[in-house]
């Protein structure tokens, strides 16, 4: 129930899906957390109940493509906590697989706008404010499509996912010196969020179990117990790893 007291967390995407699962995980391991999403009534919802079950969480409205709502949700975390030790970079975003030659430009531009673009400027104003706290810990939620599987991906989302697995290790490299971490973490199919609302099939779903040694979708509970490992003190001489929760997927 410890695991990050006296810690502030901002979490971008918080307000649905795993991000909603990071969110309450921090908040019952004791950090004050700050979240934020485009769902804003979602995020007003989650903000209530927490906080009715004594979590000191707080919603803010963010698109993470916008440099003006980042810049605002990193404020509103000193006003209301006074630091920031912990961000989660969350928020994603996957369109319908096409073959790449059907793939729409804009398409393309909007996945890397979220996927992409929204992890460095969480990251470039969470930075500043982890350094004049001492350190931190950011942690970069990619996916195993950055990592292989590559016929099963959709392309733009594995490209964008690609990109934060090494501007991870980039940012871990950069910033070391301010012991502030980075750490990309890998979900393949997980029970919770995008994925049951993207293969609804029972054809396609059982097809894609296939190709998961250990037989089964993971559940959120698993991805959020490495995230909170990341979070937390525990992971203290770890940084620009990449941590792989795919039931096996990258060894068949
Ligand atoms: N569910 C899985 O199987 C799985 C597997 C691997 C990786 N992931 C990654 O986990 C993260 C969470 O995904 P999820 O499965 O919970 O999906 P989800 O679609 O349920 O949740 C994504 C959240 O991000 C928010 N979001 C989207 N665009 C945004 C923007 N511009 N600004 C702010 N918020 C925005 C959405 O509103 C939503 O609340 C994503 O980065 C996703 O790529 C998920």
């Amino acid at each position: 129930m410890t695991l990050l007291q006296g810690k502030v967390a901002l979490i971008s995407g918080g307000a649905s899906g795993l991000g909603a699962a990071f969110v309450e995980a921090c908040a019952e391991q004791g950090a004050q957390v700050v979240f934020g999403d485009l769902l804003d009534d979602a995020g007003e919802k989650l903000e209530q109940a927490l906080r009715a079950l004594g979590g000191d969480v707080t919603y803010v409205p963010l698109d993470v493509t916008k440099e003006a709502d980042w810049r605002n949700a990193v404020q509103r975390t000193i006003v209301c906590y006074g630091k920031l030790n912990i961000l989660i970079n969350n928020a994603g975003l996957v369109l319908p697989k096409v073959p790449i030659e059907e793939i729409n430009a804009q398409d393309w531009d909007r996945t890397f706008a979220v996927n992409g673009k929204g992890v460095f400027l969480g990251t470039k104003y969470a930075i500043p404010e982890m350094r004049r706290c001492g350190g931190g810990s950011i942690i970069n939620i990619s996916s195993l499509a950055a990592l292989g599987q590559a016929r099963l991906q959709e392309p733009a989302y594995a490209a964008s996912k690609a990109a934060v697995r090494i501007f991870t290790k980039v940012t871990a490299g950069q910033y070391a010196g301010d012991s502030i971490r980075c750490n990309s973490v890998h979900p393949g199919p997980i029970n919770a969020g995008m994925l049951p609302r993207y293969l609804i099939d029972p054809e396609a779903l059982k097809q894609r179990m296939s190709r998961i040694p250990l037989g089964r979708l993971g559940t959120a509970e698993e991805v959020v117990a490495g995230v909170l490992y990341l979070a937390s003190d525990q992971s203290g001489f770890t940084t620009g790893t990449e941590l792989v929760m795919d039931g096996g997927a990258l060894v068949d």
